[in-house]
């Protein structure tokens, strides 16, 4: 019990695993803690242990002196100089690797033997890292975008003779795809390749491409434009529909997206030829019509564009208006003719009131009492009034009237006037030679019309008389 309790045993003290790159300086730590009581250092020796065969490496005897075996001779030295003395001091035999090669990759094991205890021993596992060379490459300059739309691939990222292996990614807008291979050198490095595949177009053209490649824990990347040659894509510009007849300077413009840029434009007319046009002039990509829209230039244009990849066309089908047509126009168009249209239904209303109420005037008398007069106010018809003016309900015929003195501007808008002048000289017994309308029902007029009319009050008297000017008189200056 006694001699447990005060026994160390000795034992070796190295780090479990050490890495370097290819190239570098690695230390291999070795520490011989001693036994109480302590034991006696017979040797120390460095082994190489690979695929379960040891190799020597170093050696260290203190009465002998210390010796590196070849091939490791030029590159491994014990770091301690106490090592290195005729009698060494042999506690500390950490060695130093130089000018890493991965073929060092391996185990190493540092054993102490010892008198009377025996053997002791201890390993590291030395792992030699290979940094890759990564580059990414445009399969070509400028790719050319085919008509037939295949597949290809369009920069390749490599990362080579990478230990451990490298991961490659790509970031880009681009809709592709990436292919990715790995390769196993005899080294025990690895080359992984990437391949980005699209299909080249105009879309592809001055995208960025960038490939991310991981190793460890760095991240390297590296970007490419592309430069994707394309036919030229065209439109024409210039019809806007609205070419009538005598327009001044049109003019149609062949517009092309091209990579490289469009050398040649022609300009041709399906059904005819160009020059059969005098006053057409082709400057660049523009065609110039001189002078006035005619019929003539009714037809199929066609511009052919060609780059150094190929020809392309744009079409556009020119027709001739009658005249002018815009949106702003063709609505007071409308309104015109809806005004003429309103117009002519007041009179045929007029007419017929006219008609109807002769017939029935002789059983009528005249009731003045609840209604206001109603003159005509000088506004156009299409100025301002409703499209359906309230046909007056009661027409009032005073029991003796005089053509003469007939006020001419009664009647309120132009239809009603004329038709009623038509009327009164063929009618003697008309009485009264102007309409009434219920006040309520005048509320419905346009009010800035009919503002200066309808003033409610003061209420006209049973016996005034209304006068062209919209002022009334009393009924006996009337019929003095
Ligand atoms: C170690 O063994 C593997 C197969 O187990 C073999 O491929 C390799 O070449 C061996 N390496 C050495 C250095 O002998
Ligand atoms: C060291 O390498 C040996 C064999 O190559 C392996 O058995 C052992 O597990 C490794 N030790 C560590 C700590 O990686
Ligand atoms: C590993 O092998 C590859 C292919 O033979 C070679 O290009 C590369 O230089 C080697 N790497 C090292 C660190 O020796
Ligand atoms: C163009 O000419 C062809 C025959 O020469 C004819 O069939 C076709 O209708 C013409 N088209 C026009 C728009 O004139
Ligand atoms: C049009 O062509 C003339 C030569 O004919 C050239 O000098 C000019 O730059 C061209 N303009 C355009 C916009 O291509
Ligand atoms: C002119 O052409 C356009 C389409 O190009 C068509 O919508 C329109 O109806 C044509 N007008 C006439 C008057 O032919």
């Amino acid at each position: 019990m006694f001699v447990f309790f005060l026994f160390f045993p000795s034992m070796v003290q190295m780090d479990s695993i050490k890495s370097g790159f290819v190239g570098s300086q690695v230390e291999l730590r070795c520490i011989f803690i001693n036994s109480s009581p302590p034991v006696k250092i017979s040797q120390v020796t460095w082994q190489k242990l690979l695929n379960g065969t040891k190799q020597n490496v170093a050696i260290a005897n203190p009465a002998l002196g210390v010796s590196v075996l070849p091939p490791f001779k030029e590159r491994v030295s014990f770091k301690q100089a106490a090592v290195r003395h005729r009698t060494p001091s042999l506690e500390d035999t950490t060695i130093v690797f130089s000018n890493l090669q991965l073929s060092d990759e391996a185990a190493y094991i540092c054993e102490y033997t010892t008198f009377p205890a025996g053997n002791r021993e201890n390993m590291v596992n030395l792992t030699v890292f290979a940094r890759p060379m990564t580059r990414m490459t445009l399969t070509t300059p400028t790719i050319v975008a085919r008509a037939q739309k295949r597949k290809m691939t369009v920069a390749t990222c490599v990362s080579a003779n990478g230990k451990p292996p490298s991961v490659i990614k790509w970031e880009t807008r681009l809709k592709g795809e990436a292919t990715f291979q790995e390769t196993r050198n005899q080294n025990g490095t690895v080359t992984v390749r990437s391949n980005y595949v699209v299909v080249p177009s105009r879309e592809t053209h001055k995208q960025k491409l960038t490939c991310v490649v991981t190793y460890r824990s760095e991240r390297i990347t590296d970007s490419v434009v592309l430069n994707v040659q394309y036919e030229p894509e065209v439109k024409i510009e210039g019809f806007d529909g609205n070419w009538y007849l005598n327009r001044q300077n049109v003019q149609l413009t062949c517009r092309a997206d091209a990579n490289p840029p469009v050398t040649v434009y022609q300009w041709k007319i399906l059904n005819g030829s160009l020059s059969s046009f005098p006053n057409v002039e082709i400057k660049n990509n523009t065609l110039f019509f001189k002078g006035p829209v005619t019929y003539d230039l009714a037809s199929t244009y066609v511009c052919d564009a060609t780059n150094g990849i190929g020809t392309r066309t744009g079409i556009v089908d020119v027709n001739i208006t009658g005249r002018l047509m815009t949106a702003e126009q063709s609505n007071t168009g409308a309104a015109i003719g809806g005004a003429v249209g309103g117009v002519a239904l007041l009179s045929l209303a007029a007419i017929l009131l006219f008609v109807f109420l002769r017939r029935r005037q002789h059983t009528f008398k005249g009731d003045y009492s609840t209604k206001k007069h109603v003159f005509g106010n000088g506004y156009s018809k299409a100025g301002g009034l409703p499209a359906h003016p309230p046909i007056p309900k009661n027409l009032q015929y005073p029991d003796d009237s005089d053509d003469e003195k007939k006020p001419a501007q009664i009647g309120g808008p132009g239809g009603f006037e004329a038709s009623e002048r038509d009327f009164d000289t063929e009618q003697e017994d008309l009485k009264r030679p102007y309409f009434t309308v219920d006040e309520g029902e005048s509320r419905d007029y346009d009010k800035r019309t009919l503002a200066f009319q309808y003033d409610p009050e003061p209420e006209i008297a049973d016996d005034m008389i209304s006068q062209t000017d919209g002022s009334v008189i009393s009924k006996k200056e009337w019929y003095v």
